[in-house]
């Protein structure tokens, strides 16, 4: 590898910004993005989120898939380093697209509402992060606002998400009274004014807390309360160590507010100081690094495009290791043919462009004519294949019928097309071949029977199918007498998902549970992977 290709991966810094909806997750992309020069003034970066209005229109998702397209990598430069921001949805019924995109992030920033707290859609992320060991950043966020205590916050932070947090910023004052931020990372103090608002604020370089510059800056209670804050940081919280950061055992913690551009420039600042450079990924065969010197890559999101007339899709593949170059052979591991691109797309905050090369930690979107699946693996020959995106059991089923005769093989396709997008699952029953799909919300059915229709000109009809939770069923030795019991008393609840995993569809948690007792060897996994 040369020391041109290792400037560039250590230059690379590839994360994912977490939050519950409404957080802040869309204003601060959009800060962080000005602050890197890369658009010019607020109000580019689309909202991609459903708005909660528009929750029962399915119009909305195709809406938000349409712009997500142009929001799913942005790409800036600050400071010498290459930022790349993929997008993750905040919104429950997208959550798996952003548990397969935490595959492809090096570290995240989790928002949090000051008002709200720790929220529903933030616990599942943050424990997804947190069961890969991936670095984490928390940004408190709408300090213009009243809201809670910072000390009772970063509370409920340790508690809720389960984290070791450090704050390297601390408010004083909130809402009406909201003065400033301390920040205790570089030692100065970040005024907040009303014509700081949309600007870089001013800061002042303070020394020592003691210092009766604070007092005159900010009022008299404020210092002494900013003091005492202080002494208790100092006692309670553990000091800022990189090594447990990147280890994801320690949280830094910032305040601030995205929408006034306060806290931002601090957060982005040590954001690109410590933040990992692209990492290492566990393939089956070995740990595959970047610095190596051969291309790999994987596919963790699948486009498909907006207009019906063209059924091309967009495979978004992170760069792992080497170099990837357009018009080259790459071997796609998973259906052993060789194939090169002649126009990979780079994203950047305002366009995208063909490039020549990428570095490990960038993302390349590939055209796809119905290749890809999620996971797929590109190698420059090596058969190795990545781990780590596994499904989660749906949560709603239904069958799924053909209602044209005719049109049973674009159905077909469909089906397979959508389900290799990661639209929704696909089970197969084992007993009489009939096809379940399950989503994560109730909304997708919509979706995928209005696709199905206008972009393969088939037409479904869904079915209740009562099913409590999805189990994927590993067994050592399945030529046991209890193996075979298992799979006769519950042949009915048995399918087959995409790829050929047995699965078994417990109609409730109490058939798990005695089907556990009764077949201990017989083990079920609430995941794909395991
Ligand atoms: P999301 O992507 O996490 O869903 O949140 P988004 O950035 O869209 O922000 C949700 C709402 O919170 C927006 O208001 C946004 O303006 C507001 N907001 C974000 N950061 C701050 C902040 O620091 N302080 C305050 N006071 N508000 C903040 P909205 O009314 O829902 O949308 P909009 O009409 O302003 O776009």
């Amino acid at each position: 590898m040369t020391p041109k290709i290792l400037k560039e991966i250590q230059k690379r810094k590839t994360f994912g910004i977490i939050s519950h909806p409404d957080a802040g997750k869309t204003t601060l992309t959009e800060k962080l993005l000005l602050f890197g020069g890369a658009i010019q003034e607020a109000g580019a970066v689309k909202s991609n989120k459903v708005k909660k209005s528009a929750t029962s229109d399915f119009m909305e998702i195709e809406r938000q898939r349409g712009i997500s397209v142009s929001t799913s990598v942005l790409a800036f430069e600050y400071k010498g380093k290459k930022i790349n921001i993929l997008d993750t949805p905040g919104h429950k019924d997208f959550a798996e697209d952003t548990f397969r995109t935490l595959t492809a992030v090096d570290s995240v920033i989790v928002v949090i509402d000051v008002a709200k707290g720790v929220e529903e859609q933030t616990e599942k992320l943050v424990e997804v992060c947190r069961m890969r060991n991936i670095p984490m950043i928390v940004f408190i966020n709408k300090l213009d606002r009243e809201g809670k205590d910072a000390f009772e916050l970063l509370d409920e932070v340790e508690q809720k998400l389960n984290l070791k947090v450090t704050p390297l910023s601390f408010p004083i004052g909130m809402g009406s009274e909201f003065k400033g931020v301390y920040n205790i990372w570089k030692n100065n103090l970040l005024l907040f004014t009303e014509e700081n608002k949309q600007k870089i604020g001013k800061t002042e370089q303070i020394d020592d807390i003691n210092d009766t510059k604070i007092n005159a800056l900010v009022g008299e209670t404020h210092a002494e309360n900013l003091r005492e804050e202080m002494e208790i940081i100092r006692e309670v919280y553990p000091n800022f160590n990189e090594e447990e950061y990147l280890n994801g055992t320690l949280q830094p913690v910032f305040f601030g507010s995205a929408l006034n551009n306060f806290g931002v420039q601090e957060l982005l600042d040590a954001f690109i100081e410590i933040a990992p450079k692209p990492q290492s990924k566990i393939a089956d065969i070995r740990e595959v690094k970047p610095e190596d010197d051969s291309f790999s890559g994987f596919v963790f999101k699948i486009h498909a495009n907006m207009d019906p007339k063209h059924r091309d899709r967009i495979a978004f593949v992170k760069i792992v290791s080497g170099v990837f170059k357009r018009n080259t052979n790459y071997l796609h591991v998973r259906i052993g043919k060789k194939m090169k691109f002649s126009s990979p797309n780079a994203f950047f905050a305002d366009k995208k462009e063909i490039v020549e090369e990428s570095f490990p930690g960038d993302i390349v979107g590939l055209h796809d004519t119905g290749n890809f699946r999620i996971g797929d693996t590109l190698t420059e020959g090596e058969q190795l294949n990545f781990k780590g995106i596994p499904s989660f059991s749906p949560e709603h089923f239904r069958y799924i019928n053909n209602e044209d005769p005719m049109k049973a093989k674009q159905l077909a396709k469909g089906i397979e097309q959508l389900m290799d997008e990661g639209v929704a699952q696909l089970f197969t029953l084992e007993f009489n071949g009939r096809k379940v799909i399950g989503t994560v919300g109730a909304l997708q059915y919509d979706v995928i029977q209005y696709r199905l229709e206008h972009e393969y000109g088939a037409k479904c009809s869904y079915e209740p199918f009562s099913v409590h939770k999805a189990c994927w069923v590993e067994c050592d030795d399945i030529s046991s007498d209890e193996y075979k019991e298992f799979v006769r008393v519950k042949q009915r609840y048995l399918a087959r998902d995409k790829y050929n995993q047995l699965v078994f569809l417990a109609d409730s948690q109490f058939s798990i549970t005695m089907s556990q007792e009764k077949y201990p060897s017989v083990k079920l996994h609430f995941v794909s992977e395991f």
